[in-house]
């Protein structure tokens, strides 16, 4: 058995075929999760987490990408945005939630809705 684990809540999703391909926000919070998002459509970064095993997501595409960039957060694939990143098959991770609480999600005025 597969499991992401998110840590400091202690939730754990088993990673079964039904939430392979899923976005981890989706699979976060169709098991009750406690995550924080807000757009859920890679504009605000709220959503950003820190997974120590990144071959467990697909790879990130373009958009997510310029957003991290644009939070001024590197990232080699362990720092993602949970409303993009997709579940990509059975793997043992752990998701950690206090990251969120560790970034600047407006790091210019241009960042501001
Ligand atoms: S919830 Fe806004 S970028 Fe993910």
């Amino acid at each position: 058995m597969s499991t992401i684990k998110f840590i400091p809540s202690d939730s754990v999703i088993d990673v079964i075929d039904s939430v392979i391909g899923m976005k981890l926000l989706v699979a976060a919070r169709k098991n009750k999760v406690p995550i924080r998002f807000g757009c859920a459509a890679c504009s605000c970064g709220i959503c950003i987490i820190k997974i120590t095993e990144p071959s467990a997501l697909h790879p990130m595409k373009p958009n997510e990408e310029a957003l991290l960039r644009k939070l001024k957060v590197s990232t080699n694939g362990d720092v993602r945005l949970a409303c993009q990143a997709k579940l990509s098959g059975l793997v043992d991770a752990v998701v950690d939630l206090s990251f969120q609480d560790t970034v600047d999600i407006n790091p210019d005025d241009d960042m501001a809705p």
